[in-house]
């Protein structure tokens, strides 16, 4: 152990920072790929990082009237979609962002509002090929420089920043083809049992869903992704798991990939499949973005373009708490149902909009129609029909219910739910008295409905948290924190989500466990939460593929606690030890 600790202590030492030079020299290599970043908002400040300098109205223009488009922040490097990515969490004072309060177009900097790097990485490279991701590993490993993986910018727990870091930026990765006969490579022709290989699509690093459904649908074919026109396809959604509402059915992301290509922290270009280097094919399947390597493309299985069943119902918005808990009851009790009859969806305290490719029209309005009356008694809205393809459920339901948070910081809190909690009255008993809690937090229910349920593949071949394959929900809250909010505001509200995420894992005990997509960055139980059982050996993997550790993120594996305590994450550990303490 004392050795090893030497030697870290020698290679650290040894690495000097880089001189201009060798920044050149990287960016000759990269074909002038290499950029500084600032955040974008800096361009509508008079005094940036504490030296006085000249705004550029054109750009400021730019960047106010483009705030809150969630396709600008995912297009820009110097932009994330949470604003907890830009800012630094710990030190108010180290952040440039605009007013973005209540969604309007963001105003001109609001008085006294300062303008710093926050957790923007400093430089980056506007990834293109795989030979740019292997000459950032090898001067990341020379000089020692830490370095961040950033695709769509929309991660919740800032693993896509880092303050000083060296970013690889991801989105411009953006191939795309379809094969109706693909097979791994390395594997046998044969290898699917058959003639032929599988329908697939292969998507580059960068590829966001509103690309592949856009392609899927010229192509007559269906894609199984999320829940959101701007997510990567390729990145932290794919390599943490990937949820859809169709996930019921045809199993989540992670069960569906065939293949990726990876450049790992040796500079190599890998395949992982079936056939070549299956450990991090498995790794990759459910142990996180930004860890095992920089995934240049990943080819999954598709389906046929299939006529869903949507039904979209609720009950007013205003209603009062006993009617939400009403509703809330009724979704308790009806979802093992609706789970085996193959719905997903996702469910709220007012509302569900649930999907079906199994049912038809008749057999879905008969399935839904305990919710639709209830619904009806309290003066709500029902709405049951079949949709030709995936293509109008993305059209008419995922993009006009998108509202970006632009410039705000989004915290979320979740728990995979059993499904024997379903089964048995003390089970859903249990649930109810945590939506319960939920709504006095006060937040709003938001239950994505999307276990791969009655998906057929063998859970061992993914890393998720194996309670994906027993759980039902997926049970979900947010909390938002201004833009202008004080170290004391973030903290209370902060130690006040940590506090409910307890309150989430005793509602389920270690039979339930975290999506870590869609968890509160400041979980303290999270390696049993992320991965369960699967956590020792993804840190084999982790070990075996970046043994110096080029990789790394915010509870990512190979994270350890003490690392909160680096500079590099210096914005997030402060706050993680301050709710700690509260917390003890
Ligand atoms: C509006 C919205 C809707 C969402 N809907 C869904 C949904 O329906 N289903 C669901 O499962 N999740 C959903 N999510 C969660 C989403 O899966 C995560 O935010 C995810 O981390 C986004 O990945 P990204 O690559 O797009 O974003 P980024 O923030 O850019 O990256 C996320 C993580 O992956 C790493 N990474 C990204 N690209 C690569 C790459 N090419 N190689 C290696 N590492 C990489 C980054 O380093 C980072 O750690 C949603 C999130 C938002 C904000
Ligand atoms: C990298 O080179 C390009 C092209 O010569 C140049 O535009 C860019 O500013 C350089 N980047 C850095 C960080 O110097
Ligand atoms: C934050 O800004 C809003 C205006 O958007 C203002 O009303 C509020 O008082 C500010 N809060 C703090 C803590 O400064
Ligand atoms: C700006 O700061 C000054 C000095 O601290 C204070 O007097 C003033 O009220 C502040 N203005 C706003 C709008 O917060
Ligand atoms: C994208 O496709 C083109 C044409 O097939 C190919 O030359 C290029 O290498 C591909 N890029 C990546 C990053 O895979
Ligand atoms: C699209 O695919 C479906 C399902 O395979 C098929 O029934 C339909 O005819 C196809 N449509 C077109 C235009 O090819
Ligand atoms: C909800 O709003 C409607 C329409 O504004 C109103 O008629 C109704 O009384 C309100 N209900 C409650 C419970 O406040
Ligand atoms: C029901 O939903 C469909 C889309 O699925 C939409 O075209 C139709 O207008 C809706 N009907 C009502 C009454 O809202
Ligand atoms: C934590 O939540 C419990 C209820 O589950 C509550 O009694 C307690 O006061 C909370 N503590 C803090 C610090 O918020």
């Amino acid at each position: 152990m004392a050795v090893v600790v030497l030697a870290a202590l020698c290679s650290f030492a040894l690495a000097s920072s880089p001189s201009s030079h060798a920044w050149d020299s990287l960016n000759n290599s990269v074909d002038g790929r290499l950029y500084h970043a600032r955040p974008v908002e800096a361009s509508c400040f008079s005094i940036f990082d504490g030296s006085p300098q000249a705004t550029d109205s054109t750009a400021c223009a730019t960047v106010r009237s483009s705030y809150l488009d969630a396709y600008y922040r995912a297009d820009s490097f110097p932009i994330y979609q949470q604003a907890q990515s830009s800012m630094c969490l710990s030190d108010p004072s180290d952040q440039c962002l605009l007013d973005n309060a209540d969604g309007a177009p963001a105003p001109l900097p609001a008085a006294n509002a300062t303008c710093s790097q926050g957790s923007i990485p400093p430089h980056y490279i506007d990834v293109r090929a795989a030979e740019d991701v292997s000459a950032a590993f090898e001067f990341a490993s020379k000089y020692g420089v830490g370095l961040s993986v950033k695709n769509s910018g929309h991660d919740y727990l800032m693993r896509n920043d880092g303050k000083g870091t060296f970013n690889l930026w991801t989105r411009n990765l953006r191939n795309m083809s379809y094969d109706a006969a693909f097979v791994p490579s390395g594997c046998a022709s044969t290898f699917y049992h058959a003639t032929h290989g599988k329908r697939a699509i292969t998507v580059g690093g960068g590829v966001n869903f509103d690309e592949v459904y856009t392609f899927a649908h010229a192509n007559n074919f269906t894609y199984i992704g999320g829940y959101a026109s701007t997510v990567a396809a390729s990145g932290g959604w794919l390599q943490a798991g990937g949820h859809s509402t169709l996930s019921p059915v045809y199993g989540l992301g992670a069960d569906r990939v065939l293949q990726f290509k990876v450049v790992t922290p040796d500079g190599l270009l890998r395949t992982a499949n079936e056939c070549h280097n299956p450990d991090l094919y498995w790794a990759l399947r459910g142990g996180g973005g930004g860890t095992f390597g920089v995934v240049v493309e990943s080819t999954s299985l598709v389906e046929s373009a299939i006529p869903i069943a949507v039904a979209s119902i609720s009950i007013p918005k205003n209603a009062t708490k006993a009617s939400q808990m009403q509703w809330l009851e009724l979704m308790v009790d009806s979802s093992l149902e609706w789970a085996q009859e193959g719905w997903g969806g996702h469910i709220s305290q007012v509302s569900l909009v649930n999907m079906n490719p199994l049912l038809d029209l008749a057999a879905a309005k008969a399935s839904m129609q305990n919710a639709i009356t209830l619904a009806l008694s309290l003066g709500g809205k029902a709405n049951v029909t079949v949709v030709p393809s995936w293509w109008e459920v993305y059209q008419g339901f995922v993009v006009p219910g998108e509202a970006t948070t632009g410039g705000t910081a989004r915290f979320l809190n979740s728990r995979l739910t059993p499904r024997k909690m379903f089964e048995s009255a003390a089970g859903r008993s249990s649930i109810l008295a945590y939506l319960d809690q939920v709504l006095d937090f006060p937040a709003a229910v938001y239950v994505p409905f999307t276990t791969p349920f009655l998906w057929q593949g063998d859970p061992a071949s993914t890393s998720v948290n194996p309670a994906w394959y027993t759980s039902l929900w997926h049970t979900a809250m947010h909390v938002d924190i201004a833009w202008n909010s004080t170290y004391d505001d973030r903290v209370s509200a902060l130690t006040k989500l940590t506090n409910l995420t307890r309150a989430a894992e005793a509602m389920t005990g270690l039979a339930g466990g975290t999506y870590m997509n869609e968890a509160n960055p400041f979980t303290q139980n999270w390696k049993q939460d992320f991965w369960g059982t699967n956590y020792d050996r993804l840190l084999e993997i982790k070990k075996k593929y970046d043994p110096k550790g080029l990789l790394e993120c915010w509870k990512c594996i190979g994270f350890e606690d003490e690392d909160m305590h680096d500079d590099r994450y210096k914005c997030h550990g402060k706050m993680q030890q301050t709710i700690d303490h509260a917390l003890l």
